[in-house]
C-alpha cells in the first residue's frame, strides 16, 4: 500500500487543507503516506456516494470507505414481513438475524412498541445562589418555556412535534450545586438533535435571567429515555433444539444480568445488530450506542439490554428495550441515497416503525450470539467466512477463495500460514 518513497519530510501543518478539493487532498495525503497510485484510487472510487455529497456531509473528505451491505431474511415483526438491510464490517452479524428470525417466524415473528418520541436537551447552570428556589422560577415560566421552544422550529410544530415539558435537577456536583434544566421535546420522524439543541440554547439566556446563575452547556442527552423501543419474540422449543437450549440461553442472560464484564460483551452484540441498520439508514451509531450502554447502566449496574425467560408452557421468551433515537429526515437518511434505498426496502415511514424495527433486530442478534455461545460455541458459525477473509488475504482471488478457505475449515485450522500454503499446493508453486 505504502511505496518506500514516503515523503521524509512531512508536516502534519497542512494551512488551508479544508479549503482545498477532494482531489487536491488526496495528493496531498498521497505524497505525506507515499501511497502508490492504485491505493489513491482506490480512495477516491467513492462508490454509490458521490464525492460532492461525501464533501458536504463530513469535512477534508479525499474518498469514502465502504462497507458491506447485507439482507436480514425471515424477518416478521407485528404480523409484517421485513428485509432488513444491515451494513456491517463483521461476518456471521447479518446470518446471525436471519437464523434467529427463522426460529421464531411461525410462531408469529417478533411483536415491538415504542414509549414515544421524545427527546431530552440539558441546560447546564452554575453559580446559582438559591438552586432550590430557582428550580421552582424554572418551573413556573412553563408557558414562556414552550413558546421560546416552539418558535425555533414551526416546521416540526406542523408535523406534530415540540415542546413537551420541562423538568428541573438539582446536582449535587464536584463544584457545588448545579441546576439543570431539561425540556422535553417530541421530535417526531426527526432525530432531533438539531431541533433540541438549538431550543436550549434559545431558552439559555433566559435561565440565566431566571436563576442568576452562570449557563454553559445546551445539549441533547443521548440518554434517550423518553424514546424506548421495545420487541419480544417466542421461540418454540422444537424450533431451538429443545429445554437444554432453552436454558443455556437463559443461563447466558442471567450471567449477563450478574455480571458487567459480560453484559459489555453481550450489549456488544446486540449493537451488531443495532448499529447495522442504523448505519444502513445513515443515522447516528454513536448516538444510539451511547443511549444504550447509558441505559443498560441506569440502575447503578452495567447489566443485559435483553432478558430472557420461560413462559408458563416451556417456550424461550425474549424481549428488549432500549432507547432509539433514530429519524428518516434530516443528515445523512435524507441525503446518502443508499439510506434511502435501505429505508424503501425496509418499507417503514415513520422514525418510531424504525426503531421498533431495529429493537428487534438487536433481540434476534442476541438470541442468535446465546444460542451459539451456550451450545457449538461463537467460533464454528464464524469459522466459513473468516476462513475466506483469510484466504483472501493470503492472496486467493476468484475461485481459489472458495477452495482454499473449504480446506482451512476442513481442517480447522483458519490461519494465514497455512492458507498461503494451502494456495501455493492449488497453484502448483509450492507455497
Ligand atoms: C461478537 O461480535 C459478539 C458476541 O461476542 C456477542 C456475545 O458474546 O453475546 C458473540
Amino acid at each position: 500500500m505504502t511505496s518506500p518513497t514516503r515523503n521524509p519530510a512531512r508536516n502534519s501543518r497542512i494551512s488551508g487543507f479544508h479549503k482545498k478539493s477532494p482531489a487536491e487532498r488526496l495528493a496531498i495525503v498521497a505524497d505525506f503516506a507515499g501511497l502508490d497510485a492504485a491505493s489513491a484510487a482506490r480512495l477516491s472510487d467513492t462508490g454509490n456516494l458521490d464525492l460532492g455529497l461525501a464533501d458536504r456531509l463530513v469535512e477534508n473528505v479525499v474518498g469514502s470507505m465502504n462497507i458491506p451491505l447485507g439482507i436480514a431474511t425471515n424477518m416478521k415483526i407485528d404480523g409484517e414481513d421485513l428485509l432488513i438491510p444491515m451494513a456491517t464490517e463483521e461476518s456471521s452479524v447479518v446470518a446471525a438475524v436471519c437464523n434467529a428470525a427463522r426460529q421464531c417466524y411461525d410462531a408469529g415473528g417478533f411483536t415491538s412498541s415504542m414509549s414515544g418520541t421524545l427527546m431530552i436537551a440539558q441546560i447546564q447552570a452554575v453559580e446559582v445562589a438559591d438552586p432550590h428556589a430557582a428550580r421552582l422560577r424554572i418551573l413556573g415560566r412553563r408557558d414562556e418555556i414552550k413558546a421560546v421552544c416552539d418558535g425555533c422550529d414551526p416546521v416540526l410544530l406542523s408535523f406534530g412535534g415540540g415542546f413537551r415539558d420541562v423538568e428541573v435537577r438539582v446536582l449535587d456536583s464536584q463544584g457545588g450545586p448545579m441546576l439543570v434544566t431539561h425540556l422535553i421535546v417530541d421530535t417526531r420522524d426527526a432525530m432531533g438533535a438539531n431541533a433540541v439543541n438549538s431550543m436550549a440554547e434559545r431558552l439559555a439566556p433566559h435561565i440565566a435571567e431566571w436563576t442568576g446563575g452562570r449557563v454553559y452547556l445546551r445539549i441533547l442527552s443521548n440518554l434517550a429515555d423518553r424514546r424506548l423501543a421495545r420487541a419480544h419474540a417466542v421461540w418454540p422449543l422444537d424450533q431451538i433444539g429443545g429445554e437444554a437450549v432453552r436454558d443455556g440461553i437463559v443461563s447466558a442472560y442471567h450471567f449477563a444480568a450478574a455480571d458487567p464484564y459480560r453484559a459489555a460483551t453481550h450489549n456488544k452484540g446486540i449493537m451488531n445488530g443495532v448499529s447495522a441498520v442504523v448505519l444502513a439508514t445513515g443515522n447516528d451509531t454513536r448516538a444510539v450506542e451511547a443511549g444504550a450502554h447509558a441505559y443498560a447502566a441506569r440502575s447503578g449496574q452495567y447489566g443485559s439490554l435483553t432478558r430472557f425467560e420461560v413462559t408458563a408452557d416451556g417456550q424461550l421468551s425474549g424481549s428488549i428495550e432500549l432507547p432509539m433515537a433514530v429519524g428518516l429526515i434530516g443528515g445523512a437518511t435524507k441525503a446518502h441515497p443508499t439510506a434511502q434505498a435501505c429505508l424503501a426496502i425496509l418499507g417503514v415511514t415513520s422514525a418510531e416503525r424504525l426503531a421498533r424495527v431495529i429493537a428487534a433486530v438487536g433481540l434476534a442478534q442476541n438470541f442468535s450470539a446465546l444460542k451459539a455461545l451456550a451450545t457449538t460455541g461463537i467460533q464454528k458459525g464464524h469459522m466459513a467466512l473468516h476462513a475466506q477473509n483469510i484466504a483472501m488475504m493470503a492472496g486467493a482471488v476468484g475461485d481459489e477463495i472458495d477452495r482454499v478457505a473449504a480446506i482451512l475449515v476442513e481442517r480447522g485450522t483458519v490461519r494465514q500460514d497455512v492458507a498461503q500454503a494451502v494456495l501455493g499446493d492449488l497453484r502448483g508453486t509450492g507455497g
